[in-house]
Order: structure tokens, then C-alpha cells, then sequence
């Protein structure tokens, strides 16, 4: 069972997007995803309502209620048959919350939107995934995904240069689309869609279904290389220079990082 937690404190940044779009492909390719809603808003609980029993099967915890009646552990248990559990957090959460909330994590998504305000929030984001909740670079279980991408713009360009600068890959980039949109009012994922409208879509889930299949470094194994350039799983890297080659950037550690 692979547990990956969607995860950036800034609202709208495509976190129940990433989450209910996996758990759909997951779903569509015979896995049994379980989601689990910890934002109050309820998004991703709210759209697996909408499934129709016709289409492929996601299972669903509103872990954001507090149920007093039981344990904890019993309100968040999974059918023995889950492949894999995605975690929809909420917006706003504390840098104290993050040990809690990537506990066991086998992969942690970071979605960025490209904008100034939301590329410092995920670089805070970052450090405190790698400060606070002391998730280990060259682990290889942070991968941001730039979000709502439109090519060639400058906001893009500079997204794609500060997240060398990370060294932590990027896993996925997924175009502005209004499928994402309608995909979430009908209860569906991309993948689910007709391919003649969602074909761009799908491709670009490719290397983050990739990416979350990639081995799970054991404990014993000697640390990779923490370079976002080679440090990764490759596939990352093709997505980054493709765009924007750069190599000499993708060791830099930020500053703030570095201190600590
Ligand atoms: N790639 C995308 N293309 C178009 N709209 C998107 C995309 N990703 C997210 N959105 C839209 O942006 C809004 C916020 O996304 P959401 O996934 O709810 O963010 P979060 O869960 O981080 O708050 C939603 O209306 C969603 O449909
Ligand atoms: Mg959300």
C-alpha cells in the first residue's frame, strides 16, 4: 500500500485537483485508491459523492470530522484490499503539523501554481517539509508539480528556474485546462473523459505516474546525489530542461535551507 499526501499550505494551488485526478487514474487502471479528505471544505469527499456506481470505484474517508463515538485509528482504517491511500490536506496548515501529516508518507506532492506569491509560499513549503518534518531530499519522496501551466510565459519560466534551485524534482507539469474544472463538477478525473477532449491532459500525468512507481530508497542504501538535475528520477529532470536547460542551478541549495 503506497500512502501519498498532496500537500502546500497556499489554498487553491491544485491540491484536490492532484488528489481526485490520481485517485481517478488509479482507479481506472484497477487499483483501489482510497482518498482522505482532511480539509474541512470537504472537495474531494463532496466529488466522490458524485461518482456514478457505474464508474471505477474510490473509496472515500472524511478524516477533516471528528468522530468522538471511536478511536481515531478506527475512523481512518482502510479495506485490507487498498492500493493506495491519497491524502487531500487542508489550506493553512501549521509548519507543527507537518510531521503529523507526512507520517509514513511513501511520496509527497507539492502542486505550485505559477505566481510570485504562491512560488514563496512553496518554497516555505518546502523548507519546512525538509526542516521541520525532516524529510530527507535525496529520499526522493518530495515532487513538486508545476499546476495551471501556460507555456512560455515569463511566471512559468522563472517557476521552472526556482524549482531547480530546490533540488527537489518536479514530477508533473499539467497545462491550465477547463477539463480540470469539468471533470470536477461531474465526479470524474481526466483520464476518465473522452480521449478526443482530454487527450493533453492524460500525457501529462505520465511522469508522475512514473515518478510514484519509481523504488523507495531502503534505509541501508547510501544516500543519492541531492541535485535536482541528477538526483531525481530522470524523468523529472526531462521535464525541467526540457524547458528550461539551466544544469548549473539545480544544485543550488536556497539560503534559508541552507542555514538551518
Ligand atoms: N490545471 C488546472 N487547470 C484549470 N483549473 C484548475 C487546475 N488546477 C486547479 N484548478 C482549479 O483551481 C481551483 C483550485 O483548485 P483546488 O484543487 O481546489 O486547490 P486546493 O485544493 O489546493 O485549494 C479549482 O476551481 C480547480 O478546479
Ligand atoms: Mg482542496
Amino acid at each position: 500500500m503506497q500512502r501519498i499526501v498532496v500537500l502546500n499550505p497556499k489554498g487553491g494551488s491544485g491540491k484536490t485537483t492532484i488528489a481526485i485526478n490520481l485517485a481517478s487514474y488509479l482507479a481506472s487502471q484497477g487499483a483501489r485508491p482510497v482518498l482522505m479528505d482532511f480539509d474541512p471544505q470537504g472537495s474531494t469527499v463532496r466529488w466522490v459523492r458524485k461518482r456514478k456506481p457505474s464508474q471505477a470505484r474510490i473509496q472515500v474517508i472524511a478524516a477533516f470530522e471528528k468522530d468522538t463515538r471511536t478511536t481515531r485509528a478506527f475512523q481512518l482504517r482502510v479495506p485490507e484490499d487498498t492500493s493506495h491511500i491519497i491524502v487531500d490536506t487542508p489550506a493553512a496548515i501549521e509548519p507543527g503539523e507537518l510531521p503529523e501529516m507526512t507520517r509514513n508518507a511513501d511520496k509527497i506532492i507539492v502542486p505550485v501554481l505559477p505566481s510570485d506569491i504562491d512560488i514563496h509560499a512553496c518554497s516555505k513549503c518546502i523548507r519546512d517539509l525538509l526542516l521541520v518534518a525532516k524529510i530527507r531530499r535525496e529520499d526522493n519522496r518530495i515532487g513538486v508539480i508545476a499546476n495551471r501551466i501556460r507555456r512560455n510565459t515569463l511566471t512559468y519560466q522563472s517557476l521552472i528556474r526556482f524549482l531547480h534551485t530546490l533540488g527537489i524534482p518536479i514530477v508533473a507539469t499539467i497545462r491550465d485546462s477547463q477539463n480540470y474544472v469539468r471533470a470536477a463538477e461531474l465526479g470524474v478525473g481526466v483520464h476518465e473523459m473522452k480521449s478526443y477532449v482530454a487527450r493533453a491532459d492524460v500525457e501529462q500525468w505520465a511522469p508522475l505516474v512514473r515518478w510514484l512507481a519509481g523504488p523507495v530508497p531502503d534505509a541501508g542504501s547510501p544516500p543519492a546525489q541531492s541535485s535536482g538535475g541528477t538526483g531525481g528520477t530522470g524523468e523529472t529532470t526531462v521535464v525541467a530542461q526540457s524547458v528550461n536547460p539551466a544544469p548549473d542551478a539545480a544544485c543550488v541549495v536556497p539560503p534559508a535551507v541552507a542555514k538551518a
